[in-house]
């Protein structure tokens, strides 16, 4: 099967890299308007053919499926032109800079019977894949909330708020690991730029089953953060994904509520136990996620990143951009 790459930037590096590694495919040809990356490719990996021509790239048979690596605003052309053009398409997150673009791809895929999935790289970790093999044993019991911390000195992106950048990862992570979409979410930030685009952005979402995530984001802290709670009423898990070996610690801690007919006093019972950390194999889940695209387009099968779950973040990123730019245009209650 043969690859064709499009974008040969910060993450395209990565995923050409991992697609060459990869035993069932080939990658055939770059694409990228930047000469100088092509020459960077080209002294990397001479057999790969590089172009800059948008026509030779889609008109050229002989390559089965594209990977879209450029930033959002052009997800959605280039993806449709792969599929027009009968290709396997895998996105960068996020998929589309629009939910009606999202959805919209998704029925030309289904209708020409092709692949389409969305690189959510981090339901490819080995720590997300652990997490999920816990909660589906039912070791946390049911789970409560979710609360998550991705801060950093991070790069100001020029098309797209720092929720679009770093909440596209907890989105899909919360999803998964729930098996459940919300139903409604609240957001609020702030942009210390004159383009309005916000560097700092709080995210809340809640799913009908009374679980609750909260998302805090910034490209303004001095140090970076990478952590997730996962709360459930049996144990608890803290990721630290900065940890370089024990990335997750399940908690054997937990509360349990006493009813009281007197409802002014609350009465809690307090379990501090055991810190357990599960073992964690050390795959790149970029190579994962390229091999589930391989795998899903000679098997015919769901990725586990499909279109669907890529979807559903665009809406929920949509739909918190839209929260706060309500919230700034009304008046303030205080
Ligand atoms: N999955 C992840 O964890 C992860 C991490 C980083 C970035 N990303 C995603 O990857 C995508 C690219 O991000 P990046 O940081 O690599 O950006 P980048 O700016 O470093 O690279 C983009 C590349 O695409 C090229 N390009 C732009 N428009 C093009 C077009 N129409 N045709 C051909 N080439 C074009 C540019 O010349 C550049 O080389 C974004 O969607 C981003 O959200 C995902």
């Amino acid at each position: 099967m043969n690859i064709g790459i499009i974008g040969y930037g910060y993450w395209g590096k990565n995923l050409v890299r991992n697609f060459v590694a990869q035993k069932n495919a080939t990658v055939k040809t770059v694409l990228d308007f930047d000469s100088k990356k092509l020459e960077a490719l080209k002294a990397a990996y001479p057999n790969i053919h590089t172009t800059s021509s948008v026509e030779e790239f889609f008109n050229d048979d002989s390559i089965h499926a594209i990977v879209v690596a450029t930033p959002v605003s052009s997800h959605y052309e280039l993806a449709k032109k792969g599929l027009l053009a009968g290709k396997h398409v895998l996105i960068e997150k996020p998929m589309t800079a629009s939910y009606v673009h999202a959805k919209e791809l998704m029925e030309i895929a289904d209708s020409k019977g092709l692949v389409l999935m969305v690189d959510h790289t981090f339901l490819y970790t080995s720590a997300v894949e652990k997490i999920k093999e816990l909660i589906d044993h039912g070791e946390l019991g049911e789970i409560r909330y979710i609360d998550s911390t991705r801060i950093n000195l991070g790069l100001f992106q020029p098309d797209v708020n720092v929720l679009w950048d770093l909440a596209a990862h907890d989105i899909s992570i919360c999803n998964y690991l729930l098996n459940e979409y919300p139903v409604s979410l609240q957001a609020t930030g702030i942009s210390h730029t004159n383009n309005d685009i916000e560097n700092i952005a709080y995210l809340t979402l809640k799913y009908a089953s009374n679980k609750i995530a909260h998302f805090n984001c910034s490209w303004s802290s001095p140090v970076k953060v990478r952590q997730m709670l996962i709360g459930g009423d049996k144990k608890m898990i803290v990721w630290n994904d900065l940890e370089a070996t024990e990335k997750i610690k399940v908690y054997d801690t937990g509360y349990d509520m006493k009813s009281d007919e007197d409802k002014t006093k609350i009465l809690v019972d307090y379990r501090v136990g055991d810190i357990y950390v599960p073992k964690l194999n050390n795959t790149e889940a970029l190579y994962s996620m390229a091999s589930d695209f391989i795998d899903s387009i000679q098997k015919q099968k769901q990725p586990k990143a499909s279109a669907s779950i890529g979807a559903e973040v665009v809406k929920i990123l949509e739909g918190s951009q839209k929260y706060i730019k309500q919230l700034n245009d009304t008046n303030s209650i205080i």
